[in-house]
C-alpha cells in the first residue's frame, strides 16, 4: 500500500482526525499556495523577501569564507533563495547549492530557473527525504555546510514534535555548520487569524484541496459542501490550527482503502499547524539542541525573522 493511502487511513481513523499538510501540494495545491503568497493578508512571503532583498549580503557574510555547501530543505520555487544565492556568488567564495525535495519534478523546474538566472551557480538537486539527503552530503566529504529552512516551513511542526526534527538536524551537522531559519513571529493574534482566513477564501480552498485530492487519487467520495473551513490561533503555543469541520453526520467511502469513515456532526479534521515563534521560543529551541544563535534579521514591520544558528 502506498504511503499516501496509509497516512490518510491512519489520520481518518484517529480519535482526533487529521490529514497531513504535506499532501496539500499536488498541482492544484502548488497553484493555490502561489495565490496565497500574493494575498494582502498573507504577509509572510513578502516579509521574508524584504529581509533577503535588504540583508542578503549581510547574511552571506556569515557563511564560510572558502569552500562550502548550501543545502535547502524543501526547494520551493526559488524566488527568495535566488537573492541569497546571488549575494553568495558576488562574495566570490566557492560553493555548491543542493536543493532537497522529495519531488524530482519540483527540483527540475527549480534547476532550470536558477541555471537561467544565475549561470555560474553550481546546483545539484537531491530528490530524497531531508535527513537522507543531509547524510548523503555528509558522507561525500567534510566540507562546511549551510542548511536553509525558509518560509516558516518549520511552523508545520507542532510544539510537541519540533524537537524531534531539530534533534535530527543537529545530529546531521558538524560543529561550525550553519542553519539559516526563516520563521514567522508571534504577533497580534488578529493579524495571524486574518492570514489564515483570507477574504477571498483561497486558504479555505487550499485546505479543501486535501479532500479533493483524496477523491481524485484514492477514489474518495467526500462531498465538499458538507464541510466547512475553520482556523484558530493559540497565543501561548503560537499554533495556528486549521480544520475542516463536518457539517452533519456522514459516512465517507474511500475506494483505495476499501472502507468508509464515519463523521459525527461537527467533527473536525485537523489539516495544518502553522506555528509562530517568540524570541524566547527560538532561544530555548536552539540551546536545547546544541545551537548558538549567531545573527538575526527582521523586516521593517517586525513580522518575520531569519536567524543564523551555529552548531556548537
Ligand atoms: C508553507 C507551511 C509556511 O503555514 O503559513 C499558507 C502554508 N497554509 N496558508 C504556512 C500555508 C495556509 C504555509 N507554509
Amino acid at each position: 500500500m502506498n504511503q499516501y493511502l496509509q497516512d490518510v487511513i491512519k489520520g481518518l481513523k484517529s480519535e482526533d482526525k487529521y490529514l497531513l499538510s504535506r499532501y496539500f501540494y499536488n498541482e492544484e495545491g502548488d497553484r493555490l499556495f502561489q495565490e496565497i503568497m500574493e494575498l494582502d493578508e498573507y504577509y509572510l512571503t513578502r516579509a521574508e523577501k524584504e529581509i533577503f532583498q535588504i540583508h542578503a549580503a549581510d547574511i552571506c557574510a556569515e557563511f564560510p569564507s572558502n569552500n562550502y555547501r548550501i543545502a535547502e530543505l524543501g526547494a520551493g520555487d526559488g524566488t527568495k533563495t535566488r537573492y541569497l544565492l546571488e549575494a553568495a556568488l558576488k562574495a566570490k567564495s566557492k560553493f555548491e547549492y543542493f536543493p532537497i525535495d522529495i519531488s524530482p519534478n519540483v527540483l527540475n523546474i527549480l534547476k532550470a530557473k536558477l541555471e537561467k538566472a544565475l549561470p555560474s551557480l553550481k546546483i545539484k538537486g537531491l530528490a530524497q527525504e531531508y535527513f537522507e539527503a543531509l547524510s548523503t552530503l555528509a558522507q561525500l566529504s567534510d566540507i562546511p555546510l549551510v542548511v536553509l529552512f525558509l518560509g516558516s516551513n518549520i511552523g508545520n511542526f507542532r510544539r510537541d514534535n519540533v524537537d524531534t526534527f531539530i534533534a535530527k538536524l543537529s545530529d546531521s551537522l558538524r560543529p561550525g555548520d550553519l542553519f539559516l531559519l526563516g520563521v514567522d513571529k508571534k504577533k497580534d493574534p488578529n493579524r495571524i487569524l486574518a492570514a489564515y482566513n483570507d477574504s477571498r477564501g483561497i486558504t479555505a480552498a487550499f485546505n479543501f484541496n486535501s479532500l479533493k485530492r483524496i477523491n481524485a487519487d484514492l477514489g474518495g467520495n467526500f462531498d465538499l459542501q458538507k464541510f466547512s473551513y475553520y482556523n484558530n490561533y493559540d497565543p501561548h503555543s503560537g499554533e495556528s490550527r486549521s480544520y475542516l469541520i463536518s457539517k452533519e453526520e456522514q459516512e465517507v467511502f474511500i475506494k483505495a482503502a476499501n472502507q468508509s469513515f464515519h463523521f459525527e456532526a461537527h467533527e473536525a479534521i485537523h489539516t495544518e499547524t502553522s506555528r509562530k515563534y517568540g524570541a524566547s521560543d527560538l532561544q530555548k529551541l536552539a540551546s536545547r539542541h546544541g545551537f548558538k544563535i549567531k545573527r538575526e534579521f527582521s523586516d521593517e514591520q517586525k513580522l518575520f525573522r531569519n536567524q543564523i544558528w551555529e552548531k556548537i
